[in-house]
Order: structure tokens, then sequence, then C-alpha cells
């Protein structure tokens, strides 16, 4: 393979300011300082792999503007080859961000140039798709463009779906997910979302409930499920059964990105030949170091950092 990981995805500007609590409807409070940091689900997950020793590629559209400038300049610095990324025309995408105390996060994406991913763009990106041991995909461009995905890739590439922001997915999607992996709100969502199908979030996730969601998410087609559970660790869910991978304790300072990370990780530890268990073993404790710093890109960490966990 060219490439042990090809991301296809979003590339943002992160506008992030720190607030004692969320305005209501209606409400104005004050934040902290504007920080202006480089994420998007689909860069946060190259940047991750990268940094942590992946040959990794991102096919993302950005404007010509400082926005993109910043994304570049974090992608070549953690070494993402990209080559793929093309520029113009729209601005960059932004997320603006709030954080709370708790280190949690409320994110509203304005998608930009990530809206003008087209499936032509991946049509003619068919060579680099075509070189992936791993194509990752999430969903802050369009479904269209992550469907023509699906259809290009070859048989000899693995495909990773988180579907973030959650939408509904054609099952030609969710029959090539190896493996689809999602948040609690994520699969609350994809499992169509009675208050009863499982904990509310926020609660203090036990694998119980958990197990049967990733179960009934692997009868929606895909072929393995990652369930991830915040300082809970993840479950693993494939034909040979359930497994919780626990999360090391860490201080949770910002989690922004920490579920990207995790997902850039897994991928490339799949891409590279491990199992799916040892993957998210590695993967759980890229996110927890990813917790322990602000910012998305900027809190990634590299792969010393990881053994000391
Ligand atoms: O998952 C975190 C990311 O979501 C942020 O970096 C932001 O850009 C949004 O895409
Ligand atoms: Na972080």
């Amino acid at each position: 393979h060219g490439c042990d990981l090809l991301v296809v995805g979003s590339a943002n500007a992160d506008l992030v300011t720190a607030v004692e609590r969320r305005p209501a409807a209606g409400e104005t409070v004050l934040g902290s300082d504007l920080a202006v940091h480089p994420g998007g689900k689909g860069a946060n997950q190259a940047v991750a792999a990268a940094r942590l020793g992946a040959r990794a590629a991102l096919l993302a559209r950005v404007g010509d503007d400082a926005h993109g400038r910043l994304l570049l300049d974090s992608l070549r610095d953690a070494g993402v080859d990209t080559g793929p990324v093309l520029t113009g025309g729209t601005p960059t995408g932004v997320a603006l961000i709030t954080v709370d105390p708790s280190g949690d996060n409320s994110i509203v994406v304005s998608p930009g140039a990530n809206a003008r991913l087209t499936p032509a763009d991946v049509r003619a990106a068919r060579e680099v798709l075509a070189s992936a041991a791993v194509v990752s995909l999430q969903l802050e461009i369009p479904l269209e463009t992550v469907a023509e995905v699906v259809r290009t890739v070859g048989p000899g590439t693995r495909v990773v779906l988180n579907p973030s922001p959650p939408a509904d997915l054609p099952a030609h999607v969710l029959a090539a997910c190896d493996p689809l992996v999602v948040n609690e709100h994520e699969a609350r969502f994809l499992l169509g979302g009675p208050p009863d199908a499982g904990p509310e979030p926020g609660a203090t996730p036990g694998p119980g409930p958990y197990e049967e969601w990733a179960r009934a998410l692997l009868g929606r087609g895909p072929r393995s499920v990652v369930v991830t559970l915040g300082a809970a660790g993840a479950l693993v869910c494939g034909p040979g059964g359930t497994s919780l991978v626990p999360s090391p304790a860490v201080r949770a300072v910002d989690t922004t990105g920490a579920g990207d990370a995790f997902t850039g990780a897994l991928a490339w530890r799949l891409g590279v030949g491990d199992g799916l268990e040892a993957a998210v073993r590695f993967a759980v404790r890229v996110g927890a170091a990813a917790v322990t710093r602000t910012g998305a890109q900027a809190s990634f960490p590299t792969a010393e950092e990881v053994d000391r966990l």
C-alpha cells in the first residue's frame, strides 16, 4: 500500500472559548479570550495518526484563506501527506466551540469548503484511494461524497466510519464499515433514539446496555462496531463477540478532538495489520492523552507519550 491511512473528511478552523456554563436560548454569557486552533474531524484524524508515525494522507477541501493555511501548516507539521487537499473557491470550514469547566465541549460547524468536497473530487482521487490500506470517513462532508468513497475503494481497502454528526446511512455504506465507530449520541441516533433505548447521555457508562446497543448496531450491517465510552474506554463488537477495553484514568482538560484522535489511531493500527481489539487498546490510550491538553490537533500525543501512559 502507498499509505497506511487515507482520511477523507473535513478540515475546520476551531474558534474556541471557555465558558462557566452554556447559554440557554435567548441568553448571553461571557467566555474567555478566543483561541483559534486547527481542527475538523478529518484533519484531526490524519494529524493524530501521522504524529504517531503513520504514513497518512488527507483528501479534503479548504479555502484559499488564513484558516486554510493554518490547517495546511498543522497537517504538514505532523507529517500528513497534503497532496490530495484541494484549495480555493469558498471559505475554510469553521467550528464554533465552547468548552465548560469539566472539559466537555459543544460544537456548531459551518462547513464552508467541506460542503464542496464532491463525488467528482473522489473520482479524481481514485489512485490515492486505491493505494490506501485503510480509508477513514466521518460526516462533515456531503453524504454523497462519503457514499462515492465507499463505491470507489477497492476490495483490498478497509473502511472505517465515524458517523459524526449523525445522519441516516445508505445500506451500502453501513455494510462497508469495519468498524463503524460511534459514541453514545451517534449510537442513539442510529438506533432510532428512543429515550429508553439505553442510558441517558452523560450517565456513567457501564458495559451492560451499551453491549446491547453494539449488538443492535452490528445487526444493521457493518462488519464490526466500536462504541466509545469516554473515560470508561470502548466496547469492541464483532462476529466473535463483545469486549470492553478500559481507558487509562486521566484528568480531562479539553475533550475536543479526542474521539478523532481515537479513530485516527485505530484506523492506522488496522492499516498496519493489528487486529481490532489490539488496535482499540492502543487507540484508547491515544484518546486519553488527547483530553489532557487544550485544543484538538495541538493536544494529540506522540508514540512515546502513548507508551508512557
Ligand atoms: O471532533 C472535534 C472537531 O469537531 C473539532 O475539531 C471541530 O472542528 C469539529 O469538526
Ligand atoms: Na484536547
